[in-house]
């Protein structure tokens, strides 16, 4: 078995599309984010430098490098969220979805953390990145448990993981620095016995879209 099995991957379901980055998504991930500024930072670790600084193309290319090396240890899995909004084959890129912090052994868990540009939002875009991304780490990755930690005042992530079922287990106090303080974050998690009989996290969401 290779140190990830898994990675790398191509997952999609519709106009949605979760594919590797590439070093030619440089300048659309920098420009989308710094247009993001407002929509992004209150939910996301604060930077070091300024926001502008902070999601520069050479920034990207550094996250991209971190990224590949882990992916081929078996860390985590950062996919680009694409959306071929009239499935032309013309697909833009519209956010990031990452797996992270994968832990095997007895555990065979990971954290998963999204976002996705305020123009494109409301439009289950992250859900179905959310169901695509877990059923992939269920059945390729070798993972059995995936937990999304949010901010209770987070109502829209909130709602990414209650329509897809997730279960709130936990209140982590002080949890993040974020925003310029530690923030409480909720725990919500789903394991692969949760969503077996139904054929998995996408088959559901398709049920709960009625598509
Ligand atoms: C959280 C987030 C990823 C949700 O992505 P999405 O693709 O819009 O997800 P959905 O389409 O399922 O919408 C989720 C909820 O957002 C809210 N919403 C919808 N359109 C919206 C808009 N234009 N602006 C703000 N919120 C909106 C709705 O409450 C919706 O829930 P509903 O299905 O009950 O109507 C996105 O809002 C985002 O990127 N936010 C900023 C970063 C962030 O919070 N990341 C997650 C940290 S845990």
């Amino acid at each position: 078995m290779s140190a990830h099995p898994g990675w790398p991957a191509v997952l999609t379901d519709g106009p949605v599309i979760l594919r590797p980055f590439r070093r030619s998504d440089a300048a659309a991930w920098s420009q989308t984010r710094r247009e993001n500024q407002h929509w992004l930072a209150p939910w996301e670790p604060i930077p070091p430098c300024s926001w502008y600084e902070a999601n520069s193309p050479a920034v990207f290319r550094r996250m991209l490098r971190e990224s590949n090396k882990a992916g081929r240890q078996g860390r985590s899995m950062t996919f680009a969220v694409c959306y071929d909004e009239h499935l032309t084959g013309d697909a833009r890129l519209v956010g990031q979805i990452t797996v992270g912090n994968i832990v095997r052994r007895a555990f065979c868990s990971a954290y998963v953390g999204y976002w996705v540009d305020g123009r494109y939002a409301g439009r289950g875009i992250t859900p179905t990145a959310l169901a695509l991304v877990t059923d992939h780490a269920f059945n390729h990755a070798g993972l059995h448990r995936i937990e999304v930690n949010i901010r209770p005042e987070n109502r829209a992530s909130r709602r990414v993981v209650e329509k897809l079922g997730f279960r709130q287990e936990a209140l982590h106090r002080r949890y993040l620095h974020i925003d310029g303080d530690w923030r409480d974050h909720l725990g919500y998690a789903l394991t692969v016995e949760d969503v077996q009989e139904e054929g998995g996290l996408v088959a559901r969401w398709h049920r709960i879209r009625g598509s």
